[in-house]
């Protein structure tokens, strides 16, 4: 299958909305379970975009199937740090998707100055871990019973990677 990436345009965002809604559902990522705001995601599409924050989709067949960003860290002693997002359709899965995006928006976040790169994901989402572990991530800590949901706690794993400049 041949997924074409790219950086987030405009144009992307509602197709980009549509995914983030769906992978939330399966509540692997860490953000709250119900749909964000589409004003919210489409003004930090926007931020990003004006910004050049290393930010990508994969379409196939025109159709956005996955993305990943690297989202500098606000405060100005920090923005030498981002931080990453990953997600893709479960049906476009191990296929290699994700590690097209993480290859570019690592290369895109090292030109645009990122020296340190970080993420959350669960404990217990091994297919996320051996993805950032495979691109010289390092488990840097663990936040004990950091997410409550009906089915109990979860541990959250930290996951950092210094680049070389
Ligand atoms: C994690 C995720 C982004 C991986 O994307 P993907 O397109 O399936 O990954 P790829 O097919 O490119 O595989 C890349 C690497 O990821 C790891 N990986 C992916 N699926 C895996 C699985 N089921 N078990 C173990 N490792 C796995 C492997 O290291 C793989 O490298 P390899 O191809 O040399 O074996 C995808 O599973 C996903 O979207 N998960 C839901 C969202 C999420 O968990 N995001 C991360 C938290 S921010």
């Amino acid at each position: 299958m041949k997924a074409d990436v790219h950086k987030m345009t405009s144009e992307d965002i509602p197709g980009f909305y549509k995914i983030l809604c769906q992978i939330i559902k399966e509540k692997i990522l860490l953000m709250r379970s119900k749909d964000p705001v589409f004003s919210g995601v489409e003004n930090f599409v926007k931020d990003c975009i004006r910004k050049n924050t290393s930010q990508f989709v994969a379409k196939v067949d025109g159709e956005i199937v996955g993305w990943c960003d690297i989202v500098p860290q606000p405060r100005e002693e920090q923005c030498h740090i981002g931080k990453l997002g990953v997600g893709i359709l479960p049906e476009f899965r191990k296929m290699g998707i994700g590690n097209i995006l993480i290859n570019k928006s690592l290369e895109h976040a090292q030109k645009m100055g990122i020296e340190v790169v970080f993420v959350e994901t669960l404990e217990q989402n091994i297919s996320a871990i051996e993805l950032f572990k495979k691109y010289e991530f390092k488990v840097v800590g663990i936040k004990e019973k950091f997410r409550k949901t009906e089915h109990g706690f979860d541990n959250i794993i930290m996951l950092l990677r210094v680049l070389q400049h």
